[in-house]
């Protein structure tokens, strides 16, 4: 019997599930975490290999080799990136090199999105001001009201396309931003960029050379399907990664993801059957949501979907619970900043399981 859960902050957490609530993990469906529904590509058993040939020795601790590869692969130079344990340790890195700016001046976050930006700044101290996008009107930006809000703001955190919405801000957007707000520090979240159509269009990396105030964050996690490995990196103006780089702890990219790093790069295939899946069956999914009378989908250009429940009763807890008595595990969004008990996210996955998920909802 599945009892009451408490909404979680993340999605995932499998392992606390099963053991509080005598759940098989391996029988779970989890639409809760927005990794590649392809699953992790095949040829990352070599990483593996090699790395355990070197687990003698330290790692690189600026994962020199990796970012190497990832200065070619971006058209930047080495000294423009900076390798970490998912892009969750470069955002806490942000926060903290920027701590006595954080003390002065607040940091604006545009809501609802990414809980950990937050997080970051209150772990040293600083205060956000949340710039709220409202799901009435599509969560649309509306860039005059971001600017006159973030002037004098020490960090502005944007998440492209924003997580839980889908939403996809336009580079042109963006570099309005960083052109406007030229004393502040833009940081763009790109961790879900790769999966959109027009991923090379938007992203912001190449224009890290001409703005000083732009960081970029990309996590390999997500794309890749190794949220157990854990690689991410950030690009930013060389000196913002000098400063960055006095504040980075080491060695905290193991040699695993290091060589992965590398491998993974040269993906071309895997990407590209990615964003063809993605496409498709994002949009299957969506169609067959909006078939159900209580329940919206918002239009979203990632591998997932946030839908609003617009039925008497229930709850986004109690949609969950139902849900995963019939093993399928989706993310309450109940705890991010602007939304409530009416809104669950459902991450985009491989034909048959989606299926399994409409079936799911049919049988409620
Ligand atoms: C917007 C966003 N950025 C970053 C991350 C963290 O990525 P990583 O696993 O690479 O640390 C997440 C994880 O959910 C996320 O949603």
């Amino acid at each position: 019997m599945v009892q009451k859960l408490p909404p979680e902050k993340h999605g995932g957490e499998l392992e606390t599930i099963a053991e509080q609530y005598g759940i098989d993990t391996d029988r779970l469906l989890d639409f809760s975490v927005n990794v590649n529904p392809l699953g992790t590509p095949e040829s990352l058993a070599d990483a593996i290999k090699k790395g355990f040939a070197l687990l003698n020795r330290y790692p690189d601790s600026s994962s020199r080799r990796t970012r190497r590869k990832l200065a070619h692969h971006l058209n930047l130079s080495e000294e423009n990136i900076i390798v970490g344990n998912g892009a969750t340790e470069l955002i806490y890195l942000i926060s903290r090199c920027c701590s006595e700016r954080l003390h002065a001046r607040d940091a604006v976050i545009i809501e609802p999105t990414f809980s950990d930006y937050q997080r970051s700044v209150s772990l040293v101290g600083g205060r956000v001001r949340h710039h709220l996008l409202l799901h009435e009107t599509c969560f649309q930006l509306n860039i005059d009201h971001l600017i006159a809000d973030a002037r004098d703001a020490a960090i502005l955190f944007l998440c492209n396309p924003n997580n839980p919405t889908g939403q996809l801000f336009q580079k042109s957007q963006i570099l309005a931003l960083a052109t406007t707000l030229e004393k502040n520090l833009i940081v763009v979240d790109e961790a879900f960029l790769d999966f959109t159509d027009e991923s090379h269009h938007n992203s912001v990396c190449g224009e890290v050379i001409n703005f000083p105030n732009l960081v970029v964050l990309c996590s390999m996690t997500k794309l890749f399907a190794i949220p157990g490995l854990r690689l991410g990196y950030l690009v930013a103006h060389q000196n913002l990664t000098e400063r960055l780089n006095q504040y980075k702890e080491p060695w905290t990219v193991n040699i695993f993801a290091q060589i992965a790093g590398e491998m993974l790069l040269d993906e071309t295939d895997y990407l590209q059957r990615t964003r063809e899946l993605v496409k498709i069956e994002r949009e299957f999914l969506f169609n067959q949501l909006k078939q159900f009378s209580w329940l919206t989908p918002f239009p979203s250009a990632a591998n997932f979907l946030l839908v609003h429940i617009g039925r008497e009763y229930l709850t986004a807890t109690m949609l969950r619970e139902k849900l995963l008595k019939r093993g399928i595990l989706i993310r309450n969004c109940s705890n991010f900043v602007g939304l409530d008990e009416r809104f669950v996210r459902l991450a985009v996955k491989e034909h048959a399981e989606n299926l399994k998920l409409i079936s799911a909802l049919q049988d409620l």
